[in-house]
């Protein structure tokens, strides 16, 4: 294995703290990846340097902004492949921006549409639906999932018809890590004229995606999975579909005319980019994208890969051990429970060990329901992890069994 670990590790201060007096071992990467020093470095110039409105003034700290905040917007587009920049929207987040397309399709909507969400999503990737359906009188169906953790694509294709407006799916389980076939569901959808919206949250940090080759629809991610600053995110839309959308907030910024008669909309991406934007953390996004190209998105995945299956191997060696979600395509993440022991009490002593993992439902309540328990454990792994921390998780795990059975 090439992958230099001692050097990538270097690069985030955090990881060189103690919790609880222990050194940190922090697997709660799907919630929040930590930030190198390179991206810190970024937000600290900002604020130090050129702090300043963008878009709006002739002085040399808006222009110098102004100048950074749209050079991120082309390392995004650039990543992503989209094949215009006005294609990319800053937004708050995943969650912001999936808002921003559920309110404006409150517009576009009819009575009895269709809409398809996966059985695995996050609640951010339902709740707006069933608010916009509650408005419009369009009906959410659910493409079901099967006990390995992977969607039931026979069902999903029985689900299509000339109903079906629109399907929402995460390339990657936040709760699980299986990777889903997004390119046969995109082209499925396709088929019956219905357009996809993919939640790329968990996946942007651990899969290349061209969302032209994919030709996806709508996609959305947050930078704090991947590196940056949290708060901040991306939409991207392809701009026929866009343009047909009405603006999510009106403000500053948005507007090509203002009168007390009639107001005009600014031509994307500006349309849907009201108020002042986090100028500095948007600029922190293309320092992170710049970051993990820097090291690869594919040899990053590789070595996460390896992470996985080493920590997999080791954790099934635990008597009452069940990992849920066992798609042969994963991200490295592994949800499990120990017997009777509940989720949050073994988190909790693990934390006193220094490690991090998450507990809960991982805002993924239907997929507790679908398992029939309480939450899980989630270990989430990333580059800049290591073998022997997988070996203190295993360790741990052990000894809270020992205390909790
Ligand atoms: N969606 C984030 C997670 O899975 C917060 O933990």
């Amino acid at each position: 294995m090439s992958w230099d670990i001692t050097k990538v590790r270097a690069d985030f201060p955090i990881l060189h703290r103690n919790v609880n007096g222990h050194p940190l071992v922090y697997f709660d990467n799907a919630a929040t990846s930590q930030t190198p020093k390179q991206v810190i470095d970024v937000i600290a110039d900002y604020y130090t340097h050129y702090n300043a409105n963008i878009h709006r003034g002739v002085h040399a700290l808006s222009q110098e902004a102004t100048d950074a905040y749209e050079k991120a917007r082309h390392t995004i587009q650039n990543h992503f492949n989209a094949q215009h920049a006005q294609e990319i929207i800053f937004t708050a987040g995943t969650t912001h921006g999936i808002n921003i397309i559920a309110a404006g399709y409150s517009a576009l909507l009819q009575e009895n549409d269709e809409l398809l969400v996966s059985a695995m999503e996050h609640h951010s990737n339902i709740v707006p639906w069933q608010m916009l359906c509650e408005k419009t009188g369009a009906h959410l169906k659910v493409i079901p999932m099967l006990p390995n953790g992977t969607l039931d694509m026979e069902v999903y294709e029985t689900l299509l018809n000339d109903r079906t407006r629109l399907v929402f799916v995460n390339h990657v389980s936040n709760a699980l890590g299986t990777i889903n076939p997004i390119e046969k569901i995109i082209d499925q959808a396709h088929a019956v004229g219905a357009k996809v919206l993919i939640d790329g949250a968990q996946a942007a940090p651990h899969i290349p995606t061209d969302v032209q080759a994919l030709d996806i629809d709508y996609y959305v991610t947050s930078a704090h999975k991947l590196c940056g600053p949290t708060g901040v995110g991306m939409l991207y839309g392809k701009s026929e579909l866009l343009n047909l959308l009405p603006p999510y907030q009106g403000g500053g910024e948005m507007i090509a005319t203002v009168t007390f008669t009639k107001t005009t909309y600014a031509d994307l991406p500006h349309k849907f980019e009201a108020g002042t934007p986090n100028i500095a953390g948007c600029i922190a996004f293309g320092a992170a994208l710049d970051y993990v190209n820097s090291l690869g998105l594919e040899a990053i995945a590789a070595y996460e890969h390896e992470l996985l299956e080493y920590a997999t191997t080791q954790l099934k060696k635990i008597d009452g051990l069940r990992i849920y979600g066992e798609a042969d395509n994963k991200t490295a993440v592994i949800s499990f429970l120990v017997g009777d022991i509940h989720p949050y009490d073994m988190g909790s002593i693990l934390d006193q060990l220094g490690i991090a993992v998450r507990t809960g439902h991982h805002c993924a309540q239907p997929i507790m329901d679908f398992f029939q328990i309480p939450g899980t454990l989630r270990a989430s792994f990333s580059f800049y992890n290591t073998f022997e921390e997988i070996d203190r998780l295993v360790a741990g795990v052990e000894k809270a069994k020992q205390m909790l059975e």
